[in-house]
């Protein structure tokens, strides 16, 4: 079984934790878009693992790890990674992580102006300043590096060079800053590829191979739904696919080969960075939501505080229609356990208008009101329940409540961080 699993709201939504537990049961896991913008934190025993690059499914043993060509891969996070990995005994080397040779390169460059135009006053979308954003307009503009040129010589100097003329000229003459050395870049960038060069290999051939032996694969998205470039609220969103079809150009797999897509979501909503968020709390029932449970709602990339609000299913019904979503994992259900009220969103209101479809127009986004349907609150800790029937009825009735609004089955409930925190419908 081939399963893409993907982010339904803004990100955060809880992949890494669901991605670990599918892992038990796939052989092979692969990233296929986004780079070390995403952070996917997984908690075995009293350990936390934060990833960024390197699919979830590393840290389980006897797994095959991808990097597919969707992704932008900046070579010294990666290698720091692989470091942080093996510094607490992951088993992490080209036998079990597989590099596309055509994944892009974050370049030093990409990350500069990146920064660059965030400081910027109009526009600002609070990216995550790793370069994700100039490495994708690179690609698409067919002057991207890509991780096969790092092995060789000839590649990266014409490319290089041809690169840093422009990006020079606009780095002095748009933002006043000292251009980039070719020399010092060059020696850099050809290291790494000597330090890779076993990683990096035609992933396209080996996936398929795989997938022909029958093989389980599962395909880890990053970011979410509303943080896609084409179907998020842009442009306050990544540079990248994050939607399920993703899965298939980010690694060359067709597809007839995916036979399941999952979506995980939050029991309430986040988002980090700027942009419409129509159900943003603040003041003290924001600060509940980003406080409450063991880990609170801070960014594991950056750190930064994420915004919190109520569950929107007209954000989620979106991700089902995007995406095709067989069915919902939820997640951090548990937060929710000490209210007496819970809100969901099940349209907006604009104008005189009520909004049912999720809206394409910012102007829209930016200016509607949520329109709210009351739960009760079940007032019972959940963390240490293990079976479904034993959650507290009201929580029951909020599950079944988010399936008839979304018309798709909730399969998987986690009420904590941690593996045995896991309810399976
Ligand atoms: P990802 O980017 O989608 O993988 O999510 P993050 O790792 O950025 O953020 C999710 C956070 O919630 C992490 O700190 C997880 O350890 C934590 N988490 C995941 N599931 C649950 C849950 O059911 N309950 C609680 N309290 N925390 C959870
Ligand atoms: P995971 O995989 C939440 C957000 C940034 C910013 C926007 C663009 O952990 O869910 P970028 O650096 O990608 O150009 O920033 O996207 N963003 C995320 N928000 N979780 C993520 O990843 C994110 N990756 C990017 O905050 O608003
Ligand atoms: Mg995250």
């Amino acid at each position: 079984m081939n399963i893409v699993l993907v982010g339904t709201q803004w990100g955060d939504e809880g992949k890494g934790k669901i991605i670990d537990l599918l892992s038990e049961d796939t052989d092979i896991i692969v990233r296929y878009q986004g780079g070390n913008n995403a952070g996917h934190t997984v908690i075995i025993g009293e350990e936390e693992f934060i990833l960024h690059l390197i699919p979830s499914g590393i840290l389980r043993p006897n797994k095959e790890c991808f990097i597919g060509n969707g992704v932008v891969i900046d070579p010294k996070a990666l290698l720091e990674e692989i470091q942080m990995l093996r510094d607490r005994n992951v088993d992490v080397g080209p036998h079990n992580l597989h590099i596309s040779k055509s994944a892009n390169v974050i370049m030093p460059y990409h990350k500069l102006t990146d920064r660059l135009r965030e400081e910027e006053a109009i526009g600002r979308i609070g990216t995550t300043k790793r370069g994700i954003g100039p490495t994708y307009l690179d690609k698409a503009g067919r002057v991207g590096i890509r991780m096969v040129d790092l092995l060789s010589e000839t590649q990266l100097t014409w490319k290089l060079k041809r690169n840093l003329k422009e990006i020079n000229l606009i780095l002095q003459k748009i933002y006043g800053e000292k251009g980039v050395s070719y020399d010092q870049l060059m020696e850099e960038y050809l290291e790494y590829g000597k330090k890779l060069q076993d990683y990096i290999k035609d992933t396209v051939s080996l996936l398929n191979f795989h997938i022909n032996q029958k093989k389980n694969v599962l395909f880890e998205g990053a970011q979410g739904t509303m943080l896609d470039v084409d179907h998020g609220t842009y442009p306050f969103v990544t540079s990248s696919n994050t939607t399920a079809g993703g899965a298939c150009t980010g690694t060359g797999v067709g597809p007839t080969k995916i036979d399941k897509v999952i979506g995980v979501m939050k029991a309430y909503t986040t988002r980090v960075g700027e942009g419409p968020f129509p159900t943003e709390l603040e003041g003290e029932m924001a600060d509940k939501l980003r406080n409450a449970g063991p880990i609170g709602e801070y960014g594991r990339s950056t750190g930064r505080p994420r915004r919190c609000g109520w569950l929107d299913m007209v954000v989620v019904r979106r991700s089902v229609l995007v995406n095709g979503l067989d069915s919902l994992a939820i997640t951090r259900l548990d937060i929710l356990d000490d209210l007496d009220k819970i809100y969901v969103c099940n349209k907006y209101k604009y104008k005189d208008t009520y909004i049912e479809d999720f809206p394409e127009e910012l102007e829209i986004l930016q200016n509607c009101t949520p329109v709210y349907e009351e739960v009760k609150g079940w007032k019972t800790p959940t963390a240490e329940i293990k079976e479904f029937t034993k959650l507290p009825q009201k929580a029951l009735e909020y599950i079944s409540k988010i399936e008839d609004l979304t018309g798709v089955p909730i399969n998987i409930l986690s009420v904590g961080p941690k593996r045995l925190q896991t309810i399976k419908k």
